[in-house]
């Protein structure tokens, strides 16, 4: 039952207004508190209690371990459903009859081409480049292919803003990778569905056809599944922040593309790897790294470690730690940084530290081992994650501009010097 929460502020009292979602999150509003008080604002660095929207796209419970999107459980669709399904679901709100997903389809593979001068600007770019800074500028340079802005309260526009970038996106993933390792530069054949689509846009050879796996393909829909969305995250916060200026889809996208980079975000899935690597190489002994991560004079952190809102175990943790071993097993393949995973995990969740501060492995922990067992190359970890990604940013822009929510703008609390007297540069 909604009832207002009662502020004493320097003795005097403010009523504010309580929000409660449809599974009783409470969200105490304080919209109108500034006004009322003739100043005061919350502090919260980080937002780690912040609610900066209410939203209908997915709900997390971190204590109990609840994933869902649009109210179906996390597990359900990463067994059952295909990622353009969960697209679709996540974007417009219901998962797609035969008929809507069969348009879905064949309007993407209208839009699956990129303007030949793309080319150009992927040249100027070095072979060296990470695909991360190549796939956020050549998103963003999809602007100027596609100008003019969309008209969100065209129903049409929208879609066909969302079906282009739904579209093109996977071939900037795939032509960031093939410009990394020289390879001519690709379309797929078309004949694929979108997820084996994007497998053989990255690893078709004119001479020699990828040969696509079933297991394989399998795995890559659920890593992509997994991924979709996961509400107000840095970079889902990030797209609906640059989006609530009213600047465009694709270049919210390209701001999203950026956040998702950091190790602290989507880039843990390559640190973690990188992470055990250096483990193996340091002849295995996880107990060096776990005193590295709980020495506060020592920067070094357990990738793939603790989570802003999981205090409990990440959900998609605990299938892709399944989904790695199957693979593994399936695929024939022995990694020797999954033992290593296996044993840090296994020490961790022991280690007093790690207990105390509930702090669990994440979805990257374990994502990065079956990206490798699936042949793709490290640096290209986080790209995957931005596929999977993308109908989440695209679900979240869609809602901030339906809302019409209002520009983001946060306050601050300024603790500078007060106000003085200017100095000439000889009195300094
Ligand atoms: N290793 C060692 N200590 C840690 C770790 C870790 N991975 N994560 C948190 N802590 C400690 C932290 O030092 C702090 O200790 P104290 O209370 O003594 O100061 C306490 O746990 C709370 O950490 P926090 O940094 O205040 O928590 P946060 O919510 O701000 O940060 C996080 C969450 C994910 C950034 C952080 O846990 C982290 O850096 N993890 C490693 C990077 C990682 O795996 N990121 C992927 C996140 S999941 C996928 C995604 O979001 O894209």
């Amino acid at each position: 039952m909604a009832e207002n929460a009662t502020l004493v502020l320097q003795g005097k009292k403010y009523e504010l207004p309580v929000t409660i979602g449809t599974e009783g999150e409470i969200g105490i509003n304080i919209k109108s508190l500034r006004a009322e008080s003739g100043g005061a604002i919350t502090l919260d660095p980080g937002y780690k209690n912040t609610g900066s929207c209410e939203s209908a796209i997915t709900f997390l419970d971190g204590e109990k371990s609840i994933l869902r999107y649009r109210g179906y459980a996390i597990e359900d669709l990463a067994e059952k459903a295909s990622f353009l399904e969960v697209a679709y679901l996540l974007i417009f709100g219901e998962l797609p009859t035969q008929s809507e997903l069969d348009k879905l389809n064949k309007d993407i593979k209208k839009q699956a081409y990129l303007d030949d001068d793309l080319k150009k600007i992927l040249d100027g770019f070095p072979k060296s480049a990470h695909p991360m800074g190549v796939l956020a500028s050549m998103t963003s340079a999809l602007v100027a292919f596609n100008p003019g802005s969309v008209n969100v309260n065209s129903q049409e526009d929208m879609y066909n803003a969302i079906i282009k970038i739904l579209a093109k996106f996977p071939i900037l993933v795939a032509w960031a990778f093939r410009k990394r390792n020289g390879w001519p530069l690709e379309y797929g054949d078309g004949s694929s569905n979108y997820v084996n689509n994007i497998l053989k846009m990255m690893f078709d050879m004119p001479n020699e056809k990828y040969e696509l796996n079933p297991i394989v393909s399998e795995a890559f829909n659920k890593l992509l599944i997994l991924h979709a969305d996961h509400e107000q995250n840095c970079s889902a916060s990030t797209v609906r922040m640059v989006g609530s200026s009213h600047a465009g889809l694709f270049v919210s996208i390209s701001a999203g593309i950026s956040a998702l980079w950091g190790p602290l975000h989507g880039g843990a899935n390559q640190a973690v790897v990188e992470m055990l690597e250096s483990i193996k190489e340091n002849g295995g002994d996880t107990q060096k790294y776990l005193a590295k991560a709980k020495d506060k004079e020592d920067p070094f952190r357990l990738m793939g470690f603790g989570h802003r809102v999981y205090k409990n175990f990440d959900p998609r943790a605990k299938i892709i730690k399944k989904s790695a071993d199957e693979v593994l097993g399936k695929l024939g393949v022995e990694d020797p940084v999954l033992d290593i995973a296996k044993r840090l995990e296994k020490e961790a969740l022991q280690d007093d530290y790690f207990v105390k501060r509930k702090l669990y492995p994440n979805v990257d922990f374990y994502s990065g081992i079956i990206y490798r067992a699936l042949g793709i190359p490290t640096e290209m970890f986080t790209v995957i994650f931005a596929i999977g990604r993308l109908p989440g940013w695209i679900a979240q822009w869609r809602e901030m501009r339906l809302r019409k929510e209002p520009i983001g703008r946060p306050r601050q609390i300024y603790v500078g010097r007060n106000k003085r007297d200017f100095q000439e540069i000889q009195d300094r």
